[in-house]
């Protein structure tokens, strides 16, 4: 099976065949133990965060088939068990701590197993210390610029029995890891790595490193793999794609990747206002394959809090971006992020940011309450919010979002849609559950040969909208 499913990059650097050699010695030594079938080896990866570590852990997974071992359904089934962390908001943090803290059962009932905790938290050294003081069950930590070398700290596990903590802090391209997708119709494409702009509430720069592009041929190599092995839909990752530059910008990439052969629908994220450009609009309203969604995170409408979080656009520049968008792509699908709480933030300024709301009448929008990340200038600001008027913020934004929501979803009403079925809905078992040109899914009676549709396209008639999801009869 593993030939099949994995997904084996053309261009590979040196430094990174390097550490592919230790998979093969990992597989040989795992062969040599005889196990296989129920008792082959198994390796369990848990994911916190974001798009781009969802793609980071494909490659995870893609190594530990390499190295010899079978996907595991749960933990306590893994002989190799991997964590791949978020530091985003302190929520995040604390989750995965407390998730490595019930491995410790795992451990302990089976103490050959081997733990490893990579990502954005254990990029930051003091969690890295934390991990390697108090969890003493932990084998290796790798940040973020190590995946590559997880097979040699693995097989330092397992043939030494030693720990490793790496700060590699390497910030350059590791094109060659291998990867296995979790599903085969839906693709993340990393485009790029990293992010140069120094949000003053944001830890990402410090846990990513510089923006760095792949090459455009090591992309567009990678999406018609994709596309081969049955990709329908493909989103370009990377923490600010606007800025891309592998050779060409993001609008020639995708209009390079939509004129590969093949059925497939193209997305992208996260896009940073101030690098939207009118080409990449240009290319959404152009581009057949191009997803009618724009990913266009404000995080506050207030030009006073913008300038504090150091965003480097104003809300009329933001604005002016939006109506230029909508002049092109008339029906297109806006959807945000905004922080509720950013320190300093007034009752004005918390207006400002509903009344930018009510302005671009976004689909969908993800509202955070601002989390101090150590490090980082915001967590040294003077006034700080305090909860209790945060957490009344995110109450009133709430409301309105659901207001907006529900008023742009009536668009869709009656309309015919093309979807991609995704699977069984996972409330109800007699439905499909598929996704549109918008962000909301888009349920439907199961019909006869319903196996056979999941990954396929399939034109539905939209019947009723609520605010979350759609329901559609299949057409
Ligand atoms: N607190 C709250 N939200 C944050 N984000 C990033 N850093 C923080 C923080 N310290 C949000 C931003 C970003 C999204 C991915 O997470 O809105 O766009
Ligand atoms: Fe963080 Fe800003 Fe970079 Fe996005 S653009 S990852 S919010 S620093």
């Amino acid at each position: 099976m593993r030939d099949e499913y994995i997904i084996k990059p053309k261009f590979t650097d040196e430094s990174t065949a390097e550490e592919m050699s230790y998979a093969d010695r990992v597989a040989a030594d795992l062969a040599s133990s005889g196990l296989s079938g129920e008792k082959a080896p198994k390796f369990y990866i848990q994911t916190f965060g974001c798009q781009q570590n969802v793609a980071d852990s494909e490659k995870l997974a893609g190594m530990c088939c390499t190295m010899g071992y079978e996907r595991a359904e749960k933990p306590e089934d893994a002989d190799l068990i991997l964590v791949n962390t978020c530091a985003v908001r302190e929520h995040a943090e604390k989750k995965a701590l407390s998730i490595i803290g019930q491995y410790k059962h795992i451990k302990d009932s089976k103490p050959e197993t081997i733990i490893g905790v990579g990502g954005c938290m254990v990029t930051q050294k003091a969690r890295a210390d934390k991990l390697k003081n108090s969890y003493p069950y932990v084998s290796f930590t790798f940040d973020t610029g190590a995946i590559q070398s997880v097979p040699r700290l693995v097989y330092s596990a397992l043939k030494k029995g030693k720990r490793s903590f790496v700060m590699s802090e390497n910030w350059e391209i590791n094109e060659g890891m291998p990867s296995l997708p979790s599903q085969s119709h839906i693709a993340w494409l990393s485009i790029m790595y990293g992010c140069n702009n120094f949000c003053s509430y944001c830890i990402v720069p410090y846990v990513r490193g510089r923006e760095r592009s792949r090459s455009a041929e090591a992309v567009i190599e990678e999406a018609k793999q994709l596309i081969e092995r049955g990709a329908k839909d493909i989103t370009l990752l990377g923490q600010n794609v606007n800025s891309y530059d592998g050779g060409m910008d993001i609008a020639e990439l995708m209009h390079k990747i939509c004129a590969l052969d093949g059925d497939f629908r193209l997305r992208f994220m996260t896009s940073h206002p101030k690098d939207a450009s009118d080409r990449l609009f240009e290319a959404i309203a152009e581009e057949e394959k191009i997803v009618k969604h724009l990913h266009l995170p404000i995080q506050s409408g207030s030009d006073r809090i913008l300038k504090l979080m150091n965003r480097k656009y104003t809300r009329d520049a933001y604005l002016e971006k939006i109506e230029k968008l909508k002049s092109l792509v008339p029906d297109i699908s806006l959807t945000s992020d905004i922080i509720v709480g950013f320190p300093g933030e007034t009752e004005e300024d918390f207006e400002d940011t509903l009344d930018i709301m009510k302005k671009v009448r976004y689909d969908m929008v993800f509202p955070f309450i601002y989390s101090p990340r150590t490090g980082t200038p915001a967590a040294k600001m003077d006034g700080q919010i305090p909860r209790e008027i945060s957490a009344e913020r995110m109450k009133r934004l709430l409301e309105l979002e659901t207001e907006i929501s529900n008023e742009r979803n009536e668009r869709f009403l009656g309309r015919t849609m093309r979807i991609l079925i995704e699977g069984e809905s996972k409330n109800d078992s007699t439905k499909l559950t598929g996704k549109g040109d918008t962000v909301r899914p888009v349920h439907f009676p199961k019909p006869e040969n319903h196996e056979k549709l999941i990954g396929t396209f399939a034109n539905v008639r939209i019947k009723d909208v609520s605010t979350f999801s759609f329901e559609a009869e299949i057409i």
